[in-house]
This record gives structure tokens, sequence and C-alpha cells, in this order.
């Protein structure tokens, strides 16, 4: 059964103040793009046509206002509103009507994904009956929750932020869940912190022991946008690619196009709708090749 995607993009953004006073966070750019971009594009290199985006009530309009229904990325595109940041795990629940009983792709609109395997790795591990986290070696990952697996990539320990990180392995903020997910959810209760935590969702697939992990190795790189820091280095690592390759990193319209999703007419309208910009251009060249 096709698998539905679910883009998180809500919160307060505290951690940006002042960026992110007036605007959500997710729209702000990374280099050349808004920054949800990146997460849409990372749901359809997985082969994900359907997706949920989640943002706060004063925010939903924006996203509508850039995406609309999907249609200039060949993909349906919905919206829900968290009215408060309760917790990532809420947003399985808020997705529940929209999944009716599909498996899911819960992506954080602040991670960003990159590699040259990435597309492969995305469609095969979509393609698997159990849940899958993708994690990625860190020097501190009492930030992150952090995994522990076995040699079966099975998760065997998880926890949320530890102080004693019993691994390097920070779980990332792109979960692929089987159709179970909402249920799980609902019966999970909030933390100490008065949030749904997806790492608690995430445990009890491990206790059921229907959790893997895909390691994403140096290769690839993985960066939550979500502090100054990083937001920089996302921005840095975009354009460093760009100026290597002379490709664009992710960028919806031209994966759209590959897929088969948009015909070469629709590529040149977004072109044309962009011909102001570098974006616009770049997009011109994708058609000029063709
Ligand atoms: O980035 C990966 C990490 O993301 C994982 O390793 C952690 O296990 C996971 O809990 C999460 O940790 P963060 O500390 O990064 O979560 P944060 O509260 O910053 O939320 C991540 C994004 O989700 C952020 O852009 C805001 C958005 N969000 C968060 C919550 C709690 C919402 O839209 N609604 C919410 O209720």
């Amino acid at each position: 059964m096709d698998r539905k995607g679910i883009i998180l993009a809500g919160g307060k953004g505290t951690r940006l103040y002042p960026l992110t006073k007036s605007i959500s966070k997710c729209i702000l750019p990374v280099y050349d793009k808004p920054m949800i971009y990146y997460s849409l594009a990372t749901l359809m290199m997985s082969g994900i046509e359907d997706i949920l985006i989640i943002s706060t009530p004063d925010d939903l309009e924006n996203y509508s206002n850039l995406i609309g229904d999907g249609n200039s990325f060949g993909i349906n595109i919905s919206y829900e509103t968290q009215p408060s940041p309760d917790g990532i795990a809420q947003a399985l629940i808020i997705a529940e009507k929209f999944l009716d009983s599909h498996p899911s792709a819960l992506m954080l609109g602040d991670n960003i994904f990159y590699g040259p395997d990435l597309e492969t790795k995305l469609v095969e591990s979509s393609m698997k009956n159990h849940s899958t986290v993708f994690s990625y070696e860190v020097h501190d990952p009492e930030r992150f929750g952090v995994c522990e697996i076995d040699n079966d990539k099975r998760v065997i320990s998880l926890e949320e932020k530890p102080d004693k990180p019993k691994s390097n392995l920070a779980v990332t903020g792109l979960y692929f869940y089987d159709s179970s997910a909402p249920q799980i959810a609902k019966n999970i209760k909030p933390s100490d912190r008065g949030e749904l935590e997806i790492t608690d969702v995430n445990i009890e697939y491990m206790k059921s022991y229907n959790l893997y992990s895909e390691v994403l190795d140096k290769s690839y790189m993985w960066i939550d946008a979500g502090t100054q820091e990083s937001f920089l280095v996302a921005s840095n690592y975009a354009k460093k690619i760009e100026d290597e390759t002379g490709m664009k990193i992710l960028c919806p319209e031209e994966i759209a196009f590959n897929r088969g999703l948009i015909s070469s007419e629709d590529l040149n309208k977004a072109a044309e709708d962009y011909s102001n910009s570098e974006y616009g251009r770049y997009l011109k060249r994708v058609v000029s090749k063709i």
C-alpha cells in the first residue's frame, strides 16, 4: 500500500529568535530555497506523492501560499494545523485521517539529508514492511534521540537526549512507519516536558522487534538546521555542492521531472515563473538539457 508523507513544520522556533518571531522556521531560506523544500524533495525521492504539511494556525497560510496543492511538483499536498507544540508524535495523531491506514513517512521540516545514494536508500527503506529510523554518527549525541543497533540493524536501545549516551548514533528526523503509527501515538503518555515524544513511539516499535535503523555513513550529510550555527552550515553546504557540481541539491521541480511527475512543459513553466531568479535560470538549464 502506498506510503504517505507528513512534514512537521510547526513549533515556536525560539532557538532561532528573532529570526523566527514573525515567520515559521521552515519558510526561511537554506541557500537558494525555503527550508521546507528540502523535506518535500526528500519525501518525493522516497517515491511519496501524497504529503500532509502540519504547522501552527498562524503559519499554515504561508506554506499554502508557497506550495499550494502540490500541482507544480506533480504531487498532492494537504494541510492541517497543530494548535500548540505538544510533541512530534502528535503529528501522527493529527494525520490519522489523512493517512487512512496507509504506512507513513514522518519528516521534521528542519532536517536536511543529502548523499549520492540517498534516493536508492530511501526507496529501498520505504519498501520494507518494518518501521525504519535513519541514524547518523555525531560527536554530541546527548542533543538527540540515540539508538544502539545489532548486526541485523535492529534497534536494541533508544533514549531521548540521554545524559550518558550508549552510542554516537543520533536518530534523525525521518521516520518510516507501518500503518499502526497513529494508534501507537495515541497510546503514549506525555513526557516530563509535557510532549508526546517521537522516541516513545519508536520505543513501542522497538519493543515489538519491529524497528530497524539505516545508518547513514559519512558519504551522507545530515543537518538538523534548528540552531543558528547549523542553519548557516546547511546553507553553506547547499552552496558548496552547487559550486562543485553545478547541480542544485534537493530541488523539488527537478526531482518531480526526473520521476516523471511533471512534463518538460510543466518544468519550463516553472522556469518561466521564476525567470528573474537564479533558481529559475537553473530550472531553465535543466529543461534545455532534455
Ligand atoms: O532532529 C532530530 C531530533 O529531532 C531527534 O534526534 C530527536 O529524537 C527528536 O526528539 C527531535 O529533537 P529536537 O530537539 O530537534 O526536537 P524539536 O523539539 O526541536 O522539534 C523538531 C522540529 O519539529 C522543530 O522544527 C519544531 C517541530 N515541532 C516540534 C514539536 C515538539 C513541531 O512542529 N511541533 C511540536 O510539537
